[in-house]
């Protein structure tokens, strides 16, 4: 359909629809328009340290520093990004547990960059695939992979109680549902929107099934460090790699680094040898130099330049630990609120939970009634950001939890 204007000349936009805006972000946007001076944002991941700051890590700035003195060069990087890059995120993200030459690192514009170049990929070289999903999941997840054209669907995750993993669920589905061949998203720790990550030994049950049924793993390590600890945290993945002989895992530098808006990640294949690696690396390729060209240099050259100088990496590991220890006292001083509210309402389900987020079991009503009536911003899910919270304002958030949860 095509309109025209009094001019006569043509106007393909004026039938364009509006989107709807984005569940998450569009919450900040209306967050940042709100008036109300008791506001709280706790709807997108971003980790806020006491002063209700995103700060920029120690180690980063020093970083950034040496940069500014060394960098010589502001030329293109190469399709795949900084070499130096790609090599400490295989070290941070695979150890030593395969060989270098079976794994291609590709440097990404953050995470959801690494996720849409991994849905190309599948799209382009091994259709026809599916992907399998947990309900609930990250809300980027289905919208990336459906724009890249490839078909989404979804395995149980959360029990019926909303508190917890349903792990003979989850395998049930795996079971009875996945075609061989077809890919399955996991979330390596710090499941979003839960919290709730398997424990070792269900991480060894998910691996036998993955293997069995034949399915490639596509593995969101967004949060590597948030949970209880850098190797830790990559531990469900390596049970997984240890299972199977192809893989994708897609990692972030936003959370770890706080390199939120310098757009840095990676993607990263693991294939059965190296002349398939090679091969596959070649199409990985291929779809960067169509879609972005190259990535930005600038965030990969602060991560390579914190993880190549000792002292840097020791700082880097200190400024983590003090997030993640922050997000746990939020956590534990939230249910602790909440039970001296002497409503009896009992949050203890949450103490588990690992990373940013949170579930609260809240409905979309209380969450809108949060929203409407207090200023306090939550994904409709009930989705709560732990690292968004603070302690100076606990009491007045659960006293409106707990309001909302009696009205
Ligand atoms: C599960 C998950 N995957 C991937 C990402 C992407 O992170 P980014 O693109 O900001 O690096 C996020 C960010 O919130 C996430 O929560």
């Amino acid at each position: 359909m095509t309109a025209s204007s009094s001019s006569g000349s043509v106007q393909r936009l004026a039938t364009v629809p509006t989107a709807p805006p984005d569940a998450i972000l569009g919450l900040t946007e209306a967050f940042n328009a709100d008036k109300n001076p008791n506001k709280m944002n706790l709807s997108v991941g971003v980790y806020k340290d006491a002063s209700g700051k995103t700060p920029i890590l120690n180690c980063v700035k020093e970083a950034e520093r040496r940069l500014v003195d060394d960098e010589s060069t502001k030329g293109y990087l190469g399709i795949d990004g900084l070499p130096s890059y790609r090599e400490q995120i295989r070290a941070l993200v695979f150890g030593d547990q395969l060989p270098a030459d079976r794994i291609a690192v590709l440097q990404t514009p953050g995470g959801t960059g690494a996720l849409r170049v991994a849905a190309n990929f599948l799209v382009t070289q091994l259709s026809p695939i599916r992907i399998w999903m947990s309900s609930p999941t990250w809300a980027n997840h289905p919208a990336v992979f459906s724009a890249a054209g490839l078909p989404t669907e979804t395995y149980r995750y959360l029990g019926s109680d909303r508190t917890s993993f349903d792990l003979d669920a989850m395998l049930e589905d795996l079971n009875e549902k996945t075609s061989p061949g077809d890919a399955i998203l996991l979330h390596a720790c710090c499941h979003n929107p839960t919290g709730i990550d398997p424990t070792a030994d269900q991480w060894k049950e998910i691996a036998k099934t993955v293997s069995e049924r034949r399915l490639l793993p596509l593995i969101d390590f967004a949060y590597q460090g948030f949970g209880d600890g850098l190797d830790e945290d990559a531990a469900g993945l390596h049970t997984i790699l240890s299972t199977v002989d192809e893989a994708i895992v897609c990692t972030s530098a936003s959370k770890n680094f706080g390199l939120y808006s310098e757009r840095v990640g990676a993607v990263s294949l693991v294939a059965g040898d190296s002349a398939a690696m090679k091969a596959s690396q070649s199409q990985l390729k291929a779809i960067v130099r169509a879609n972005y060209s190259n990535p930005p240099r600038h965030g990969g050259a602060i991560v390579a330049a914190v993880l190549e100088d000792a002292e840097l990496t020791a700082q880097w590991k200190v400024e983590l630990e003090e997030m993640r220890q922050r997000i746990t006292r939020l956590r534990n001083q939230f249910v602790e609120t909440m039970k001296s509210t002497g409503k009896g309402h009992d949050f203890s389900f949450l103490l588990p939970q690992r990373g940013m987020f949170s579930f609260s079991g809240l409905t979309r009503m209380q969450v809108d009634q949060l929203k409407n009536e207090f200023g306090i911003y939550i994904v409709g899910s009930g989705r709560i950001n732990v690292a968004g919270m603070n302690e100076e304002k606990m009491q007045s958030l659960c006293d409106a939890v707990a309001k909302v949860l009696e009205s």
